[in-house]
């Protein structure tokens, strides 16, 4: 079968919401959660009111159609604010309105701040998000054997130069791959991954690189630092026809032909499927010194490369 890897690499949609939805979201309240980390700002989801925020109903139906059917990736623009605080309120606002926030991490965190610590890299056990690191393509997902329905990764900052996001569909992959049945056929086979930074007992679960979703569409779970640590940890080494299998998917996600490139401003909020489209970014340079605490109170615009995340489930 001949496809055509163009027909997946369209633009990426820019999507605004309408003034009328934004103002519903603006006057959106939070509700506390019992048991929860009361002092986060991320320990209460927002409640919706169906009666009165019925134009922000129907748009976050809209973007959930868009990112389940049709593109399984948006661009979503006008989340600027003043400061870090107003900005974390109203990407905790949005993202819980859209889906269920998962937690993120063994504190219990569902949103994670994305930037460079100034610490250990990631082949020390550092988690991607706290280092300036390009280059691994992944998808989030991984660590957690149940997928994540909606990926929110939310600008705050940009760097100095570099760090560029770059989406690539897990269908572009497919279609290049099938040059390479045995190459599929190994990325269809179980792979370990491990549970990294996700609870203090560590847990190595198998699953599929490659698979596919009720209606047929290739899905993606790829983190090769994280398999290559989980085989090491269960004491099964990788055989060559899966190290083969490895190479030649990272070769195809270096192609320029399955590779979207964008660099986020800050108030753009990126939205995907995680499991059919890959992410990464370029290495990145900050105007200032790293830090690892961000006082709240900080203006968006004195603050280096700064990504809110969020991992969603369908309500
Ligand atoms: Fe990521």
């Amino acid at each position: 079968m001949n496809v055509n890897v163009s027909m997946f690499r369209q633009e990426v949609s820019r999507v605004r919401l309408s003034k009328a939805a934004f103002d519903e979201l603006l006057s959106t309240k939070t509700i506390p959660e019992p048991y929860s980390h009361a002092n986060r700002f991320d320990a209460r989801p927002a409640y919706i009111d169906p009666v009165h925020s019925q134009v922000l109903s129907a748009e976050l139906r809209n973007i959930r159609n868009m990112i389940d059917h049709e593109a399984h990736v948006l661009i979503l623009d006008g989340f600027k604010t003043d400061d870090l605080a107003d900005f974390k309120s109203l990407i905790w606002t949005f993202g819980s309105l859209l889906g269920k926030p998962m937690v993120q991490n063994h504190l219990g965190h569902k949103v994670i701040e994305v930037y460079d610590r100034g610490g250990k890299s990631i082949e020390d056990g550092a988690r991607y998000h706290q280092t300036r690191q390009g280059a691994y393509v992944h998808n989030d997902g991984v660590s957690d054997p149940l997928p994540i329905d909606y990926l929110i990764l939310a600008c705050g900052q940009k760097a100095l130069l570099g760090g560029e996001s770059i989406l690539i569909n897990a269908s572009a992959v497919y279609a290049e791959l099938m040059e390479f049945p045995d190459v599929l056929e190994e990325l269809k086979c179980d792979f370990y991954f491990e549970n990294r930074g996700m609870a203090i007992e560590e847990q190595l679960f198998r699953a599929p690189i490659l698979s596919f979703s009720k209606e047929g569409i290739p899905l993606i779970r790829y983190f090769r630092v994280y398999i290559e640590s989980a085989h090491l940890k269960a004491g099964v080494p990788l055989t060559s026809g899966q190290i083969q299998a490895l190479d030649f998917l990272d070769t195809v996600l270096d192609q320029s032909s399955v590779q979207h490139r964008v660099l986020l401003e800050p108030g753009q909020v990126l939205i995907s499927a995680d499991n059919k489209f890959l992410h990464t970014r370029t290495h990145f340079i900050d105007i200032n010194a790293p830090s690892e605490e961000i006082d709240d109170a900080t203006p968006l615009k004195d603050l280096n490369r700064y990504m809110l995340r969020m991992w969603l489930r369908k309500q």
